[in-house]
C-alpha cells in the first residue's frame, strides 16, 4: 500500500486515465492572450497545461513538478521546456524570473497552504496573472465510492474528508492500490491568503472554480477582458 501525495508517473498515468481526460487548455484560455508570454506551469505532472501554453505562442515556459520521473520525461520529449524537478515552494525561492503568467493545473490543493504568497507574488511581473483551478465545494465527512471502467480497467475509488485533508482512495485491476491526499481549500481562505497583493476573480463552474489573481501596478499582457466573466455567486 503506498500513501504518498501524488503517484510517480509509472503509476500517475494507469491511476489517472479519467482524470486526464479533464482539458487543460480551458484554463490556459482563461489565462488571456499569450503571444510572448514568460509562463512558469507549477505541480506540472506530465506537463499538459505547459503544452498548451506554448501552443498558445508562449515564448518561453519553465515547468516545475518534484516527481522526477515526470518531469524528466517532460524534458525529455519537448527540448523547448525547461524544468526544474523540485518542490514548488523551492522553485519560487529559487527561480530569478518574472512571467507574464504562472499557471497550476489541478494541483493548488497540494501545496498553496504551505507557501508564503509573496513568493508567487514576487515571481509576477506588474499586471502579471496567476491561474489556477481547484474545487469549490468541501468534500463529505463520510466516504464516498464509485465504480467505472475506463481503458479495461475497473476502478473502484473513494473520497472523503477528514478536517480539512481530503483523502482519495483508488484501487484498480492489476494495479497497486493508492491513496492521494490534499488540502480542502475554502474560497474564504484563498482571498484571504492572496488578496493582499493580488486582484481576485473568480470563475465558478460547477464544482470547480477558476481564480485569476493579478498583480497589481501594471497592464496585463493579454487581451482576455475580465468584465465578461461569470461573477461568483
Ligand atoms: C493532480 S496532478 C496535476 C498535474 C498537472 N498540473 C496536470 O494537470 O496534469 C498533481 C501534480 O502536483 C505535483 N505536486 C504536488 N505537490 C507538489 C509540490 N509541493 N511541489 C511540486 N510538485 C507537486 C505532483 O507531483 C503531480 O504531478
Amino acid at each position: 500500500m503506498t500513501i504518498t501525495p501524488t503517484p510517480d508517473h509509472w503509476n500517475y498515468d494507469p491511476h489517472y486515465t479519467r482524470y486526464l481526460a479533464y482539458d487543460p487548455e480551458a484554463l490556459v484560455d482563461r489565462a488571456g492572450a499569450l503571444s510572448g508570454a514568460t509562463v512558469l506551469d507549477l505541480a506540472c505532472g506530465p506537463g499538459r497545461a505547459t503544452l498548451a501554453a506554448l501552443e498558445r505562442g508562449a515564448r518561453r515556459v519553465m515547468a516545475v513538478d518534484f516527481v522526477h520521473d515526470t518531469i524528466d520525461r517532460l524534458a525529455r520529449e519537448h527540448t523547448e521546456i525547461t524544468v526544474r524537478g523540485c518542490d514548488v515552494v523551492t522553485a519560487l525561492q529559487n527561480l530569478p524570473e518574472f512571467y507574464d503568467l504562472v499557471l497550476c493545473h489541478q494541483a493548488i490543493n497540494y501545496w498553496l497552504l504551505r507557501c508564503p504568497a509573496n513568493l508567487i507574488v514576487n515571481r509576477l511581473k506588474p499586471g502579471g496573472r496567476f491561474v489556477f483551478n481547484t474545487i469549490n465545494t468541501a468534500p463529505p465527512t463520510e466516504p464516498k465510492s464509485w465504480d467505472y471502467v475506463e481503458e479495461g480497467r475497473r476502478f473502484h475509488e473513494t473520497l472523503y474528508r477528514v478536517g480539512d485533508t481530503i483523502y482519495h482512495v483508488q484501487t484498480a485491476t492489476g494495479l497497486a492500490p493508492h491513496i492521494n491526499f490534499f488540502d480542502w481549500i475554502p474560497r474564504e481562505t484563498i482571498r484571504r491568503l492572496l488578496g493582499e497583493k493580488l486582484d481576485l476573480v473568480e470563475l465558478v463552474e460547477g464544482n470547480t472554480s477558476v481564480w485569476i489573481c493579478t498583480r497589481r501596478g501594471g497592464t496585463p499582457a493579454g487581451g482576455y477582458d475580465w468584465t465578461q466573466a461569470a461573477p461568483p455567486p
